[in-house]
Formats: structure tokens, sequence, C-alpha cells
């Protein structure tokens, strides 16, 4: 058994594998002194939820696409990451809406997130998963924990509790500035017009041995303002599913590069300044859209910190709680039966 000096000089030196050593390290407590698991997270989901027997316990409604990644070479001043040499790189993806309830009906305010799991040459994957807020609303997992029951619907009005939640919200000024920049943020009609933001900070460095802090975000090329007309239980995944079949859809990948020792890496829910250097790497095109199933993306796992050799986690905290929260929902949802999408989307994907 190692002690715990050597377990903590694992993390520090073992690279790729230190990374699953750190999620295993959270999910199972030993690292003191913080106390929250991975467990507990995935448990809140299901106290606050319910439970789904065979979904995601968070972001449960989805479909799977397929398509690839078009890299323009340009991303190797940032990184010597393969996934930036020019070429394209085959990937599956997830749309989903945060909840986790994979029956309930599309809203526009649910959060809209979009996995992908890009295959590079030598088995290598880059697995990316971001959302449509152009901040996250909690500087860490444990505030992301204490929100989700102070947020929850109370039993008896099937509303959340304005007392509470103001009470937790005076006591977490960052989440409040967060909410307001994520209100002041318009939501796109479709899914096939949103910008999706990676939003945690990540780190590159380039053949040069230069490192640099990074977000990045997936742009897409159409936009509309036009409202949608039909407004169906899953009239947003209708609506991408009707988009794609028409013809491929397109997201440029835009990586926002911070300036090193001024733009917070650690904290997500505070956003970079505006100018900052932007460097378009590539495009995302996604070309089928299916039935979510465990054939394709119920099986998959769009964990933030599998990474290709050139990009490395930040210090946000929130990394390693999703990388460790994500595994146990994957844990669970594949232990179930079920699980078949409730998005029914026919294709081949
Ligand atoms: C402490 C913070 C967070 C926690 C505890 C958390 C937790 C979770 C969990 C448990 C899932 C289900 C994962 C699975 O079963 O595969 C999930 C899904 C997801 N989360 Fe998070 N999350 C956090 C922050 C974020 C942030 C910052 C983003 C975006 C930048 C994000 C984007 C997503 C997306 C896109 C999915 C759906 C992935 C899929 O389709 O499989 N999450 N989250």
């Amino acid at each position: 058994m190692m002690d715990r000096r050597t377990l903590l000089r694992a993390l520090v030196v073992g690279g790729a594998g230190a990374l699953s050593v750190g999620g295993f390290l959270f999910t199972e407590n030993i690292i003191g002194p913080y106390r929250l698991t991975a467990r507990a997270i995935a448990d809140r989901f299901e106290e606050v939820n319910g439970t789904f027997r065979g979904f995601r316990r968070n972001h449960a409604k989805g479909v799977a696409v397929r398509g690839y990644f078009e890299s323009n070479g340009t991303g190797a001043e940032l990184s010597t990451a393969s996934v930036f040499r020019g070429g394209k790189y085959r990937l599956s993806g997830r749309f989903s809406l945060s909840g986790g309830n994979p029956y309930a009906a599309d809203a526009a305010d649910s959060v809209r997130g979009l996995g992908l799991c890009i295959q590079l040459p030598g088995d290598n994957q880059w697995r990316l998963a971001m959302i449509n807020l152009p901040v996250f609303l909690d500087p860490t997992p444990q505030d992301f924990y204490d929100r989700m029951l102070a947020f929850a619907p109370d039993a008896a009005t099937g509303k959340p509790d304005p007392r509470i939640m103001s009470d937790y919200l005076a006591t977490h000024p960052g989440t409040v500035a967060a909410m307001a920049i994520a209100k002041a943020a318009p939501v796109a009609p479709t899914f096939t017009t949103t910008t999706f933001n990676g939003l945690n900070a990540f780190e590159m460095t380039n053949a040069h041995g230069v490192k640099v802090p990074v977000r990045w975000k997936l742009v897409p090329e159409t936009t509309t303002k036009a409202p949608a007309v039909d407004r169906g239980p899953h009239y947003l995944f209708d609506r991408l599913i009707a988009d794609i079949a028409q013809r491929p859809r397109r997201w440029a990948m835009v990586i926002v590069v911070g300036v090193p020792g001024v733009d917070r890496t650690d904290d997500a829910t505070i956003p970079w300044p505006d100018g900052r250097k932007t460097v378009t790497v590539g495009t995302v095109v996604l070309t089928d859209i299916t039935t979510e199933t465990a054939d394709n993306v119920r099986d998959l796992n769009f964990d933030p910190l599998v990474l290709p050799d050139g990009i490395a986690p930040s210090d946000d905290p929130l990394l390693s709680a999703r990388s460790a929260a994500y595994a146990e929902s994957f844990r669970r949802r594949t232990g179930e039966a079920g699980g078949r999408g409730a998005v029914e989307a026919g294709g081949r994907a």
C-alpha cells in the first residue's frame, strides 16, 4: 500500500496516468482535508432529480452524433497535440440538456451540452464536454454540490424555496456575479446555432516548450435569431435532427489564449477579458445523428481529463471533480438496464 506522500508524488510526476489516479483518489476520498466524494455528488443528483436507471445522472436527455474535426494546422503554434496537425479526425459526440430526467420536456433555459470524443493517431483521444453558458456558476465542486440542494424543488410546492436560495446566494457572491453574466447572454434558438464553451482552463505546450493557459469554445457557422415555432416536448432535439439531416453542421473551434499570471485558471466563474488572443484551429463537422443507445454514446464517458499530450489540466478544482463524478455516473448507468434515449433520432451514428 502506498503511503500518502508516495501517492501525492505519483500525482505530481505521473503525467497522464496520474490523472486517473487523481480521479480515483477523489472518488475514494483518500486525500484530505477535502471530504466531498464522487459518490456523494452522484447521490446528490439522484436526491434532487430522482434516479433514472440506465441514464447519466446529469445531462440525461441526449442524442448521439458523429462527424469529424478538420484541423487547419494553426493549433501547432500553441500545442504539440497531434490533433493540431492538419487533417481530419473522426469523432463521436452527444448533444444534451442539463438535468437528471431523460424524459423532461425541452426548455430554452435548460443548459445545453455537447460532448465530443476525437480519435487521434496512435489510439489517442481528446474528450471535451462543453456547455452554452458563458461562465460556470460555481467556483468549486463543494459549491456546486451545495447549490444543487439549495436550488432543488421543494417537495410541497414543486418549486425551489426562494428563502433557501437567497440565503445561499448571500454567502456566494461569485455565483451571484456568474449568474448575472449568464442571464445577460442571449440564448440561441436552436442547438445548431449555439456556441458551446469549455469554460475550465487548460494548459497547452508547444514544440518550443512554451506553456499558455487556454480556454476553448465551438462557434457555430450558422446563426439565426428566428425563435422556434414548434414547442413540442422535444422541439430543440427535433430541430437538431432536421438540421443535421439537411446537411452537415459546422462549428469553428476557437482557442482563447490567456495571459499567464493574470487570467484566472482556477475559477471558471470568472470570464477572461474581451480581446484576448484567439486561434481558430479547425472546424467540427457533424454529419450523422441517431438515437442514444449503449452501442453509441450511452457507454461513452466524456471525461474532460482525457487529453492528448500537449494539453494538460489547469489548477481548476472543478476538473478532477468532474472527471470523478462522470466516472461514477458512468459506473452506475452501465450497470443498469435501459438507457435508450427518449429522443428518437433514427439515423446510423
Ligand atoms: C463540479 C462541477 C461539475 C460536476 C460535479 C458535473 C457533473 C456532471 C455529471 C455527473 C454528468 C454526467 C456525466 C456522465 O454520466 O457521463 C455531467 C455531464 C455533463 N457535464 Fe458536468 N459537471 C460539472 C461541471 C461542468 C462544466 C464546467 C461543464 C462544461 C464546461 C460541464 C459539462 C457537462 C456536459 C456537456 C455533460 C454531458 C456529457 C455527456 O453528454 O455525456 N459540466 N456533469
